[in-house]
This record gives C-alpha cells, sequence and structure tokens, in this order.
C-alpha cells in the first residue's frame, strides 16, 4: 500500500460536532493516552502531521485524515490520564464514545493501541469489549517493544496472545526500531485501504 496523499480534512472537539463524508471508510488508532497514536500515524504517512508530545494528553480532539482521497486515517485522543481535569476528561470520553457509536458503519479496522510494557489495564480492557459488542474488527498494537528486554517481550507477547490472540491478531510494533509497520500496512490492504 503506497500512500500518495495526506490531509487533515475535519478536526471535532464536540460530540454534535458533524463527521466528514464517508469516503470509502476509515481506519481508526485509540487507545491511552501517551500509548503513541499520533506517532505511528506520522510513520504511516511518512509525514509529520499528527502532533506529538512526551507529555500525555497531547491530541485533544478527533482528527481525520484523508488518505490518497480514498479513506481516512482517525487519531483520537488518550483516554486514562488523570492529571487533566475532570470537565476535559469528560469531554474527551463524550466524544470517544459519541464517535464509535455513531461511526462504527464507516469503521474498517481499529487498531487499538496498548503499551507493551504493561498488563492490560481496566480501560483497555472496557474499550476491547465495547468494540466487540459494536462487532467491530480490531487488532491490537502492542507499543513501544524497544523497550522490552528478549525475556520480557516474549513473556508480554504471550500474556496479549494468551488473552486475545485466538481472535484477533496482536501486532509487537516500535516507532523507534519500526518493527510491526508492514504488517500494519498488510491488515489496511486487508481491510480495504487502497
Ligand atoms: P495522546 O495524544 O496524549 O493520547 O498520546 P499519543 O498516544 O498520541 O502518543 P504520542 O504519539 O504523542 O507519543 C507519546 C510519546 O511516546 C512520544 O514521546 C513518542 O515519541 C513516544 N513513543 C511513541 N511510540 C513509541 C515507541 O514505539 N517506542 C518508544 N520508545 N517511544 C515511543
Ligand atoms: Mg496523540
Amino acid at each position: 500500500m503506497k500512500i500518495k496523499s495526506v490531509e487533515l480534512v475535519k478536526t471535532i472537539y464536540k460530540s454534535n460536532d458533524k463527521y466528514p463524508e464517508s469516503l470509502n471508510g476509515e481506519f481508526v488508532f485509540v487507545g491511552r493516552s501517551n500509548v503513541g497514536k499520533s506517532t505511528l500515524l506520522n510513520i504511516l504517512t511518512g509525514r509529520n502531521i499528527a502532533k506529538t508530545s512526551k507529555k500525555p494528553g497531547k491530541t485533544a480532539s478527533i482528527n481525520f485524515y484523508k488518505i490518497n482521497n480514498s479513506f481516512y486515517f482517525v487519531d483520537l485522543p488518550g483516554y486514562g490520564y488523570a492529571k487533566v481535569s475532570v470537565e476535559e476528561r469528560a469531554r474527551w470520553r463524550k466524544i470517544i464514545e459519541n464517535y464509535f457509536s455513531k461511526r462504527a458503519w464507516n469503521i474498517k479496522l481499529v487498531f487499538v493501541l496498548i503499551d507493551g510494557r504493561h498488563e492490560l489495564q481496566k480501560n483497555d480492557e472496557i474499550l476491547l469489549e465495547w468494540l466487540k459488542e459494536l462487532e467491530l474488527d480490531f487488532a491490537i498494537v502492542l507499543t513501544k517493544m524497544d523497550k522490552l528486554k528478549n525475556s520480557e517481550r516474549a513473556k508480554m507477547i504471550r500474556y496479549y496472545n494468551d488473552l486475545y490472540g485466538e481472535n484477533y491478531t496482536i501486532i509487537p510494533y516500535s516507532a523507534v526500531t519500526r518493527e510491526g509497520i508492514d504488517k500494519i500496512y498488510e491488515l489496511i490492504e486487508i481491510f480495504g485501504g487502497v
């Protein structure tokens, strides 16, 4: 799959903001704050288009990137970051929930990013259960694998495969070594991103 053009076409701050036209569907990147969603989007597009930060809570809106004038990559705010205000967290939660419930019909595949150094957190589990209820296809991307020693790495991959590997694809990934990127492109192609 070759990315020829990337354009930020819509930013959503409120749950009643209007979504863009559907095109040929969308791929969405979701996960806790700071897990690496925006970084992955920049790697996939080969452009420094999504803002990233060492500090959690960088992406505060839903951003629709139009790819090849054909489909979208959707970057979501992260969840689970305790330091943003209660009101701000409630707003993020609302726009994320609103997004999945209103837009599920146009989603081809959800990439759920989880920090590969840690075991599953409660809010990841809630999200995954909810995606199942919505009958959405998802793949789990284990991020920051470069930070793990080989023994830890094998252990964490086994742990996530035991939990979800039977029905869902688990992709060990690193923005530093670029491991996993080919597999992510492959899934985008399989699920109809052209
Ligand atoms: P929010 O927008 O706050 O929800 O965060 P995000 O999920 O978009 O994370 P972002 O892409 O901004 O990355 C957060 C930090 O993690 C940045 O400092 C990235 O450079 C770093 N990072 C992302 N992916 C990796 C990775 O695979 N390995 C390592 N070592 N660092 C990574
Ligand atoms: Mg972000």
